[in-house]
């Protein structure tokens, strides 16, 4: 293993998601998932890592990390728990918990949907409401209007792909539908509506209270697709996939541009419509072909004997070649300057988070030495959190959540990182004491 040495303008932090961390909503769709019982081990999102009360000491542990950025998402259900109806305890509770990370130096990434909204907006059908646009923009108002003076920066919504396939097509997120895909496309283009709106309502409502440094992207996810076999079939499987998975939502939110199935040309105008491309990597998709007609994309599966080195805790393979071809490809072709809001491992014993992020270093500094504008290193995630339909099992954290007692715990591969943090080095010391087993 070799040293590394990054550019000091490159700044590293963490990123979480509210749903995930936060605790003690009972307004939000993942709530009334829970009581379902759609949550692994039948858990509810009613604690989480209780963030909510504790975002103090979480942000002091961030110093303590050295982190100089931070992205976050704020629970729409907190702002407007009912329909119309904004709670003022929410927004203060955010905008103190912004004041907190800018006193402490971390510049914060808001992000204003991550996968969750309220229930009633859930039980008006969500995004396949042509109204979700209207109520998603009123909300986002309510939000810049109450943050645009401490916040610069913003990613209008989460992963839509990732959001879309599994609310309905997979039906692990609410309401939980399974080849749906009319929903599918409704909900993809109303998304890619409320981004293009309020990528130029953000940018309006800003330069009104006098700021010009304002920026807004998305967060896409983004996997490297590969074919398994030379099968004319899975070929043409991977090529729908790309589309569907990927250019429909960068054709969308990057230019502008409605593409088959869900519209023909620029509803807004033509024009790019982020001011940097926000990638979330984490790994390969192999994809084979399906015999299920409904698996019109093909279906994803991971390499068969693949070592457990290369496998993490959820049966992903571990591929930080992935990182370089996927954020090359997008940087060759949209030009933008890219923050990687998301990259991590759920990793229960710490036995190779470490050498995930060395690896994933190394793929970012080839990218910088050969041109490509990577800004922002965001690693998923801060602190343990409940992974979804998957519960609290996987454990993504640079710092240990115990939930008997909510107590936090910083693992070794959290100080590695919190080294990296501050050096935007990986020493040959550091390598000894963090990478040797
Ligand atoms: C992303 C998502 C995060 C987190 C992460 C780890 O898809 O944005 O909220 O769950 O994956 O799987």
């Amino acid at each position: 293993m070799k040293p590394i040495t990054l550019p000091k303008d490159l700044l590293f932090g963490s990123a979480t998601a509210a749903t995930q961390i936060e605790g003690g909503d009972v307004n939000s769709n993942w709530y009334h998932w829970s009581l379902k019982g759609r949550i692994a081990n039948n858990e509810s999102s009613i604690v989480a890592a209780d963030h909510y009360n504790r975002y103090k000491e979480d942000t002091a542990l961030m110093k303590e990390m050295n982190h100089e950025i931070y992205r976050l998402s704020i629970e729409w259900s907190r702002i407007e728990p009912q329909e119309g109806v904004w709670s003022e305890e929410g927004i203060k509770h955010y905008q103190d918990e912004i004041k907190g990370l800018l006193e402490s130096g971390i510049q914060p990434l808001v992000t204003l949907h991550h996968f969750s909204h309220p229930q009633w907006f859930e039980e008006k059908g969500q995004w396949t409401n042509k109204k979700s646009v209207m109520y998603f923009m009123r909300f986002a108002k309510k939000i810049i209007e109450a943050i645009g003076d401490q916040v610069n920066e913003y990613c209008t919504i989460n992963e839509p792909n990732v959001f879309v396939t599994d609310t309905y097509m997979d039906g692990k997120y609410p309401p939980g539908h399974t080849d749906d895909i009319i929903s599918y496309f409704k909900a993809s283009k109303n998304m890619i509506l409320a981004h293009l709106k309020s990528y130029k309502m953000i940018h309006q409502l800003r330069r009104k209270m006098g700021y010009k440094d304002t920026r807004v992207g998305i967060a896409l996810h983004i996997a490297y697709l590969e074919v398994n076999g030379s099968n004319k079939v899975t070929k043409l499987s991977k090529k729908l996939m790309n589309y569907s998975f990927h250019k429909l939502f960068l054709n969308g939110m990057v230019e502008g541009r409605l593409t088959f199935p869900i519209g023909v040309g620029y509803p807004e105008g033509k024009a790019v419509y982020c001011d940097f491309m926000g990638i979330n990597y984490y790994s390969r998709h192999l994809i084979h072909s399906s015999k299920n007609p409904a698996m019109l994309f093909g279906e994803v599966k991971v390499e068969e004997n693949l070592p457990d080195d290369k496998l993490n805790d959820l049966g992903w393979e571990i591929y930080p070649e992935g990182l370089y071809k996927v954020l090359k490809a997008n940087y060759d072709q949209y030009k933008l300057p890219i923050y990687i809001t998301e990259n991590g491992i759920p990793d229960a014993t710490d036995s190779k988070r470490a050498k995930f992020i060395y690896d994933h270093m190394v793929e970012m500094s080839k990218l910088i030495d050969e041109g490509v504008d990577v800004r922002r290193y965001y690693h998923w995630s801060l602190l343990d959190n409940m992974e979804w339909n998957e519960g609290y099992g996987p454990r993504f954290g640079l710092i240990e959540v115990n939930y008997e007692t909510l107590e936090r715990r910083i693992r070794k591969s959290g100080e590695f990182y919190a080294e990296i943090c501050k050096t935007k080095e990986i020493t040959k010391t550091m390598i000894d004491r963090y990478l040797r087993d």
